[in-house]
């Protein structure tokens, strides 16, 4: 009996593809050759599967021109690359990659908090400079993380790992927003209080975003729920490009009307707003939340599993859009 045709879109590891390719025909991009929309619908349309990394768009116009598509794995948390709507219409499989970035993520969120509190790259870039040249009082003060009050929009599960790291850890007293509350255990093992946006913005000494991108949180945070932030306050964006309006933020970093933000995404990324680069008070990092090797190793494996199961018969282990298996 032939395989399944697969195709993984981008370089991934290679002891995955060697593993796919027990199962399926493989076609893979280990040159990581950068497809436009055309391109990748040109390498897809014979495919049954497809092993996505979050930036590959499968929607209505993919979607047509790949009849014979069943399948998409995205190797990540997020999948707002896919059109749930369109791929449930065309009873295309829609896979994410939670659980297994949970820690690696909450861990480089509170990186880049520390980061920015403290003004970490900052003062690097000062000192790589040969600015250094005598000591001051209050060169480089920051902002204390210990003590201080976080304020985490979107609670799932890697804003709950924040939560705990802050106030475990940091005696953080913790606040947070999201659709809907947490129950009353994780509540408590989280040390979390439940507020509305407006009165996170306004009494958050550090708002750290961690909620999923949709129409609906497009520009979660602009000039408006900027001009409620303290003066004193950070911002970190470890969510998606576009919940935040990072020109209304540079705005904001630029007339110190927030202290500093951390981004580890941004609207229109690869590509980063110019006004950011330009101003001091904002760590910018390229993506990388979930970048230890053996977090990307279990996400991709996890992708993979998602194939396995799906062409074997069985339940995939993370499927987001239920109604078009077979198996329930
Ligand atoms: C990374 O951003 C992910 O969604 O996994």
């Amino acid at each position: 009996m032939s395989k399944p045709k697969v195709l993984v879109a981008r370089a991934i590891f290679p002891e995955v593809i060697a593993r796919l390719e027990q199962h399926f025909e493989v076609e893979a991009n280990q040159n990581d050759e950068t497809w436009s929309k055309t391109q990748l619908i040109e390498h897809l349309r014979d495919k049954e599967g497809a092993f996505t990394t979050g930036g590959e768009r499968i929607d209505a116009e993919l979607l047509a021109a790949c009849p014979a598509l069943k399948i998409c794995a995205n190797m990540a948390v997020g999948y707002n690359n896919f059109d749930i709507e369109a791929m449930t219409a065309a009873g295309v499989l829609a896979t994410n990659a939670p659980d297994v970035l949970t820690e690696t993520t909450a861990d480089f969120g509170f990186a880049l908090l520390m980061a920015t509190a403290r003004r970490i790259t900052e003062s690097e870039h000062y000192l790589r400079a040969g600015k250094w040249n005598k000591w001051s009082y209050d060169m480089f003060a920051g902002s204390d993380i210990h003590g201080a009050t976080l304020g985490i929009l979107g609670m799932g599960r890697i804003g709950q790992g924040i939560a705990r790291r802050g106030a475990h850890g940091f005696g953080m007293k913790v606040i947070y927003h999201n659709r809907s509350r947490l129950d009353v255990a994780l509540e408590a093992d989280c040390k979390a209080s439940y507020v509305s946006k407006e009165a996170l913005l306004k009494t958050a000494d550090h708002v750290v975003l961690v909620l999923p991108y949709s129409p609906a949180s497009h520009h979660t945070i602009g000039a408006a729920e900027l001009a409620l932030m303290k003066p004193t306050a950070t911002l970190i964006n470890i969510a998606r490009g576009g919940i935040v309006d990072d020109a209304a933020l540079a705005v904001a970093l630029r007339e110190k009307r927030i202290a500093a933000a951390g981004l580890d995404v941004f609207e229109g990324e690869p590509r980063v707003h110019p006004d950011l680069l330009s101003v001091p008070n904002v760590v910018l990092t390229p993506h990388i939340a979930s970048a230890t090797l053996p977090t990307r190793l279990a996400m991709a494996s996890l992708a993979a599993d998602n194939l396995v199961a799906f062409f074997s018969g069985k339940r995939p282990l993370t499927p987001l859009n239920v109604s078009v298996l077979a198996i329930k």
